[in-house]
């Protein structure tokens, strides 16, 4: 008995200190306390002194093969991305610059705390600020506040960023990693310090787990689902997936085996293949061949993981013997988290099933796209709907308050999903294609985001589209199944 009452005064004293952080209600950002959290909404931190951030170019002097794996990852690319100025652009003039601070407290937070980041655009900005999650934010990473925030746990920037200290003898710059340091380490340039966090998803959690900043929804839940979920549970981080080859990552999804110190990777490939392809599509422009292939392998990577990521199965239900129903089951099979995961209210999964008689007839069609690319009223999607104040539908990350649908796929996971097929006439077997097919973003979102980018990325000059794209569509698996209309 006794136990229970303390861990119920322990609950008591948790809810009555976490709404002096973040009392409940629109527009808490400013009751957010100022002293934990000085550049709220976002909850980036830094420990102010003499010593400076470095920018990826120095590092790489000595790290040159890091900074080739970074060079054109995504993390490399979270404040240029043209996608992500666009709806920068588009928060800015919707809710004001303070929410701003929020989305670059993860696209660019050196140049949150250094004050060099004003807004959307990139005129003006040194390269600390313009390369986004580069190597100085990562390590000097110190530690971080995820047991001050809402849901105790790390999430909106809630990191620690600590670049060096002072001493007696000056300025000594202070880099964080995984492993303990050997003598010598860091060649006078900076000092190294162990940092268990690196080896752990609580790290990467600080910007992949994302709330509103102001009703503190939470819109992106990457750790959360990763938390909950086997590999977790099997000790399988982000890193073990994300900073590795393709090879090692199968092996990692497979066999539940952490890679060895040797197999780290700086790729952070996931599954924006689109971005990847916009950076060749510059780089080629510009006349960059190492950096064209660069981002071309960075691309099959992408693709390879999407490919790896899902599988489906096809079976016949039977009533009195005759076929009625096609079941396919959709497998998440090795992605760590839900599928898909993050911005799940704007990538889009679906199934598309064309089922043909023994003529070739199309006899059932479901899935298919749509001349302008849209998707019909019954698709079969894996994703969600946001919801805004009042209950209706919105996609953008400020307005998003609570979610009407939540229809994503568990790691190790599957779901089912029934077709009503009657085939009275068919005399043999009848053909089921189905795909699993992934694509960024709905045509029309694609559309208002790349209208919506600040006047100083010239989107024909730099990517060379001159109209709106069709935004590319990947199958993750494609799959024909013979199926019998009687038992
Ligand atoms: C807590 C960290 C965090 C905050 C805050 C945040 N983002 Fe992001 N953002 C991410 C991560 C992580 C991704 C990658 C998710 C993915 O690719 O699925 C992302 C992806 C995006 C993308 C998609 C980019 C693409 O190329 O597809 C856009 C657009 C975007 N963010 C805009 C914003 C805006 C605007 C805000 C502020 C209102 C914001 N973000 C706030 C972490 C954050
Ligand atoms: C998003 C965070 C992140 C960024 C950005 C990042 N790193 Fe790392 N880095 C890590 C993590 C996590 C590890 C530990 C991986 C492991 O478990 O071995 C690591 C490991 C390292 C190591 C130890 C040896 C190795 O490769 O495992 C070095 C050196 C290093 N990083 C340098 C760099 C440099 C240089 C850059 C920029 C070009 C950079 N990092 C960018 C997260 C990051
Ligand atoms: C003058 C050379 C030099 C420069 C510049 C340099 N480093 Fe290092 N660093 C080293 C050496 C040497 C080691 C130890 C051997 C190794 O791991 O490569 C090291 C080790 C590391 C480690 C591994 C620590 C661990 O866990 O054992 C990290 C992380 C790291 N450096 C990050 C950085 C980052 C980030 C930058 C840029 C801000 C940077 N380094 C710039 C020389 C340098
Ligand atoms: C400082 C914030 C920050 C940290 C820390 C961070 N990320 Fe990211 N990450 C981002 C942002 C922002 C994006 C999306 C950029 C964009 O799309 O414009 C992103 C994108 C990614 C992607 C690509 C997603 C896609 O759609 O392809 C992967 C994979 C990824 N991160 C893995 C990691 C891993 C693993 C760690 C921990 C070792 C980590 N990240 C730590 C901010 C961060
Ligand atoms: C077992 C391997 C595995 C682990 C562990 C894992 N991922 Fe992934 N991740 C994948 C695969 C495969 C994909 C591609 C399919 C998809 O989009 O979900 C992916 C996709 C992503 C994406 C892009 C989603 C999109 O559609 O834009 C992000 C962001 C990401 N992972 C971040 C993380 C973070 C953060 C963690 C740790 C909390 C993590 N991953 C753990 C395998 C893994």
């Amino acid at each position: 008995m006794k136990k229970k009452i303390c861990i119920e005064t322990f609950m008591t004293a948790v809810m009555l200190s976490s709404p002096v952080l973040f009392p409940p209600i629109a527009g808490a950002m400013d009751n957010v306390d100022k002293n934990l959290f000085p550049y709220a909404p976002s909850l980036v931190n830094w420990e102010k002194n003499q010593a400076e951030f470095t920018p990826p170019e120095t590092c790489s002097e000595c790290h040159p093969q890091q900074f080739q794996e970074w060079t054109g990852s995504i993390h490399s690319l979270a404040f240029k991305d043209p996608v992500y100025q666009g709806e920068l652009n588009k928060a800015v003039k919707a809710a004001g610059h303070d929410i701003a601070r929020q989305c670059e407290g993860c696209h660019s937070p050196v140049g949150v705390v250094t004050g060099q980041v004003k807004g959307p655009g990139l005129t003006g900005l040194n390269a600390l600020a313009l390369n986004g999650v580069s190597c100085d934010i990562c390590h000097s990473v110190k530690s971080h506040m995820g047991w001050q925030t809402p849901y105790h746990q790390p999430e909106n920037g809630s990191f620690v960023m600590s670049p060096g200290k002072e001493t007696a003898d000056g300025v000594v710059l202070t880099k964080y990693g995984p492993y303990t340091p050997e003598e010598g380490c860091g060649d006078d340039f900076h000092e190294c310090v162990e940092q268990p966090l690196h080896k752990q998803a609580e790290l990467c959690a600080n910007c992949h787990q994302v709330h509103n900043y102001a009703t503190h929804t939470p819109l992106e839940s990457t750790y959360r689902e990763w938390k909950d979920g086997p590999y977790s549970v099997k000790n399988i981080t982000c890193q073990n997936c994300h900073m590795v080859d393709y090879d090692t990552f199968i092996r990692s999804a497979d066999s539940f085996i952490k890679p060895e110190r040797g197999e780290f990777r700086h790729y952070f490939n996931g599954a924006n293949f689109l971005i990847y392809y916009l950076l060749e599509q510059a780089a080629t422009k510009a006349g960059d061949e190492e950096l064209a292939a660069n981002a071309h392998s960075k691309y099959e990577l992408a693709v390879g993981r999407l490919k790896a990521a899902a599988d489906v199965e096809v079976s016949p239900v039977y009533r009195d013997n005759k076929l009625a129903e096609i079941k396919v089951r959709v497998h998440n099979k090795r992605a760590g988290h839900n599928l898909p995961t993050s911005l799940t209210n704007i990538r889009q999964i679906w199934l598309e099933m064309t089922v043909k008689d023994e003529t070739g007839k199309v006899i059932m069609t479901t899935g298919t796209v749509g001349k302008e690319g849209e998707l019909p009223a019954d698709v079969r999607l894996f994703n969600s709907d946001g919801m805004g104040d009042g209950f209706h539908f919105q996609v953008d990350p400020w307005k998003i308050i609570s979610f009407s649908r939540h229809d994503t796929i568990p790691p190790k996971g599957y779901k089912d999903v029934y077709y009503g097929v009657t085939a009275p006439n068919a005399k043999g077997p009848l053909a089921v294609e189905v795909k699993l097919r992934y694509r960024q973003a709905e045509q029309k979102i694609a559309h208002a985001l790349l209208a919506a980018v600040p006047g100083d990325i010239d989107l024909a000059a730099t990517y060379g589209l001159t109209s709106m794209p069709d935004l590319p569509i990947l199958d993750m698996v494609e799959r024909t199944v013979a199926i019998n209309t009687t038992k």
